[in-house]
């Protein structure tokens, strides 16, 4: 029977990378996967194929909206879905292959197959019993059901199925207005559906700095995405090719229905344990029924841990992937660390929007005195030539300290933007620090500069 050092269970962004760095520590490491390809949800069937959906169509939609206006005269693209969808694909392939090959050459065995742990110790794929002296629970997390829709992944679809329907819908409903819902609607929205966002909450993007928020469903609207918000949706029903789509308005109770020819269910997820055998183990978990770890993510059973979308905390492919690296440094005997202050939050959309750190509501809320440094994308030449004028960059700082809070970006490449942020702020820097910091220009990040020129004596271009 083989041994090992570490048994990671699942090949997401969390379990690959815990492995690959318990390889470096010197860690024998097997990781167990039953997907056909590595990568987890994120590569197969989440981040990755969306963001090549997401890429095409706003090549799609620069061609329609921007392309005549800087002198590029003719026809648009017309769309084949099919080979839009093998574009796709062959992302996701190169990607898969890639962590095969990563493996390979770390060391990695990849047992095939689906795992559960009959004791502390063991790891079970079929008929055959690994020993490991330390197991990872990296098993990720499914989409949460919504009583009264039943999903079929061919009409009633969640993420999984909205990234290869059959053909682009004449009209979508998408049930939710958070990250999957707003990144999956916007590219159907440009392929040319009519798109209509149901959310239960007042605003969109739940938890997001409101004034983004505010600033993100108005651009949303105007790229032709609809939204109803205060809403609840209370069931689906089919027929073979269309649905309808009850939902109640909060404020008067009412009700009205909506038809589509599908529905993308985005109502959030929820961690995937199913067959590990926790309950046997005795494994604790929390009410929302994540397994429950301690700050070295370990379980309440010796030599289990858990990490990821399967913990509490953020359902982030580069959370997992900072909380695997930290776990092999605890199995290898070292110190690992996650600065959960500072995970920074993307939305893939167009404009894009990132933040990371505090929201001036929770600032408020904690009663933090604090200042703001704000600068539109309007000020910033790189930005106007790009026609992406719209959106701002705002960081939050300390009043008197002057020390980076928090900073929420609408814009282009504002995923890129952040990180010079997420590092400012693991070193505890001042925005001054960033004000003093010489960026090139002309560049979108001189926009971050502006803003933190804007937290003291002022921005220049504003
Ligand atoms: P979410 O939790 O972000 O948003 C779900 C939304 O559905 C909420 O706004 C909620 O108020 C609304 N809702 C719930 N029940 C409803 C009902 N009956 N009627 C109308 N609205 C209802 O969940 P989502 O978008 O499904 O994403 C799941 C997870 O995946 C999140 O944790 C997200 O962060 C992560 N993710 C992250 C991505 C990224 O970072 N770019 C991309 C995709 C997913």
């Amino acid at each position: 029977m083989a041994s090992y050092d570490v048994i990671i269970i699942g090949a997401g962004p969390g379990g690959y990378v815990c492995a690959i760095r318990c390889a470096q520590l010197g860690l024998k490491t097997a990781v167990v996967e039953g997907r056909e390809t590595l990568g987890g949800t994120c590569l197969n069937v989440g981040c990755i194929p969306s963001k090549a959906l997401l890429h095409a169509s706003h090549m799609l939609h620069e061609a329609e909206h921007n392309f005549a206006k800087m002198g590029l005269k003719g026809k648009s693209p017309s769309v084949d879905w099919k080979q839009m969808q093998s574009y796709k694909d062959d992302v996701i392939g190169q990607n898969t292959k890639g962590i095969e090959f990563l493996f390979k050459k770390n060391k990695v065995d990849w047992i095939k197959g689906w795992a559960s742990i009959p004791a502390a110790g063991k790891v079970q794929v079929g008929d055959e019993v690994y020993d490991a002296k330390n197991i990872v629970i990296a098993t990720g997390s499914e989409p949460s059901s919504l009583p009264g829709v039943e999903v079929d992944e061919k009409i009633v679809v969640t993420s999984t199925g909205a990234l290869e329907l059959p053909k682009t819908p004449k009209k979508m409903v998408v049930v939710g207005a958070g990250v999957i819902g707003l990144e999956m609607g916007s590219v159907y929205a440009r392929l040319g559906a009519e798109v209509t966002v149901v959310e239960f909450l007042d605003h969109i993007t739940p938890g997001m700095d409101a004034e983004v928020s505010k600033v993100f469903a108005r651009t949303l609207k105007k790229q032709g995405i609809k939204f109803v918000l205060g809403a609840a949706v209370q069931s689906v029903s089919t027929t073979k090719t269309k649905a309808k789509v009850t939902y109640k308005l909060r404020k008067n109770d009412s009700e009205a229905v909506l038809d589509a020819d599908v529905v993308l269910v985005a109502t959030g997820r929820k961690p995937f344990t199913d067959g590990l055998g926790l309950e046997a183990l005795g494994i604790e978990m929390s009410p929302r029924d994540q397994v429950q770890t301690n700050a070295h993510w370990a379980t309440n059973v010796s030599g289990i841990y858990a990490i990821g979308d399967a913990i509490n905390g953020p359902m982030l492919a580069h959370k997992a992937e900072d909380e695997g690296m930290a776990v092999a440094e605890v199995m290898a005997g070292k110190s690992g660390h996650v600065n959960y202050g500072v995970i920074p939050g993307v939305v893939y959309t167009n404009p894009e929007v990132a933040t990371v750190g505090q929201t001036e509501e929770q600032l408020k809320e904690a009663g933090h005195a604090y200042k703001i440094g704000k600068f539109t994308f309007m000020g910033n030449a790189r930005a106007k030539a790009m026609f992406a004028g719209d959106g701002f960059v705002k960081i939050l700082a300390d009043q008197s300290t002057d020390r980076v809070l928090g900073a929420h970006i609408i814009g282009p490449n504002a995923g890129e933007m952040i990180h010079e942020i997420c590092v400012a702020m693991e070193f505890g820097a001042s925005a001054q620090d960033i004000a003093l910091t010489c960026h090139a220009h002309p560049t979108c990040s001189e926009a971050v500069r502006e803003a933190a020129l804007a937290c003291g004596d002022g921005a220049i271009h504003a």
